[in-house]
């Protein structure tokens, strides 16, 4: 879905390609690297039903593509409930997630449902809540910049939660603006999952959060690190190296922009990058 002239080789350092056999390659170059995956089939805010089901189809056969290589939870998905119509109808959103997790559990596997923007947040939770009774593993993202997620937080000390610091634009009604406060709210959510029973996804790139985390989970080893397709891949190997658990997010698929673009609006760099591969250079 190209919406203006891109090198191939801009949207490869965040994108593993376009077809499911992409997504399972890079897959088995992450496990002989020691590193776990969570898959996302690009594409969001799906407005019409047959895009939901084709969304949903196109988990399935990756689902299925990947059962006989064994990685069983080393290799789960993620899910942007948007693109299996959430923006429809939440009872075809739960429907389409459902037969997502189903075929994750025949994998021995599960699914993470992705966090959006926050007008979407009750109805994932409710989804992630109704999922949960049949396949209990079933986890969610939540982003420290909204002021309700250390509430969420507590709500969900027995589930398996994502932590993230959130990539969308937000109203300073719903959401901290500063850095600064953004980065502490993490730490206190941070501080609420690692008490808890469930188990922490401490989805960042950021260093010094990192360190924190390992300081919080004092001697457990059962929560991860997550970090993005291509970003800090020298520190998600570091990590792996040290003993720890590291997932990476592999989006693949032919609808990057929206994914594209957040990446580029997180840090300056990468717009340089972007510029300069367009420059030929
Ligand atoms: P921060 O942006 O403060 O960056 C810290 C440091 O990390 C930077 O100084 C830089 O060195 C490095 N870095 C960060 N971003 C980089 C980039 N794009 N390129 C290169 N270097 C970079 N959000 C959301 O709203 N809903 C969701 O469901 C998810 N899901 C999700 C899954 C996983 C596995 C990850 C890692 C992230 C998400 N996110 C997300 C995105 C998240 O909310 C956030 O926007 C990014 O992770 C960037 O925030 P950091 O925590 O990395 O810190």
């Amino acid at each position: 879905m190209s919406r203006f002239p891109l090198t191939r080789g801009v949207v490869d350092r965040f994108v593993a390609g376009e077809q499911t056999i992409d997504a399972v390659t890079a897959t088995r170059r992450l496990a002989d690297l020691g590193l776990m995956s969570t898959i996302d089939h690009l594409g969001e805010e799906v407005r019409d039903t047959g895009a939901a089901v084709e969304t949903t189809k196109a988990y399935v056969r990756l689902l299925e593509a990947l059962r006989p290589l064994g990685f069983g939870d080393k290799a789960e998905v993620s899910v942007k409930l948007s693109a299996v119509g959430q923006a429809l109808d939440d009872a075809m959103a739960l429907d389409h997630a459902r037969q997502i997790c189903e075929a994750a559990r025949e994998n021995g596997s599960t699914v993470t449902l992705d966090m959006e923007d926050h007008t979407t947040v009750d109805s994932t939770l409710a989804i992630l809540h109704a999922l949960r009774t049949d396949f209990p593993d079933t986890g969610v993202a939540i982003q420290s910049y909204l002021f309700r997620s250390e509430a969420d937080c507590r709500d969900l000390r027995d589930t398996r939660v994502r932590l993230v610091k959130g990539a969308y634009k937000e109203p300073s009604s719903v959401a901290y603006q500063k850095k600064s406060e953004v980065d502490r709210a993490y730490v206190r959510c941070l501080r609420v999952l690692m008490s808890g029973s469930g188990y922490p996804m401490v989805a960042t790139h950021d260093d010094r959060l990192i360190a924190i985390a390992e300081t919080l989970a004092d001697g457990r080893s059962d929560y991860e690190f997550q970090m993005l397709y291509g970003i800090r891949t020298d520190k998600q190997l570091a990590l792996v190296r040290s003993g720890a658990n590291v997932r990476v997010y592999v989006p693949y698929g032919d609808d990057w922009y929206g994914y594209f673009m957040r990446r580029l609006a997180e840090r300056p760099a990468n717009v340089a990058f972007f510029l300069r591969s367009l420059g030929g250079k």
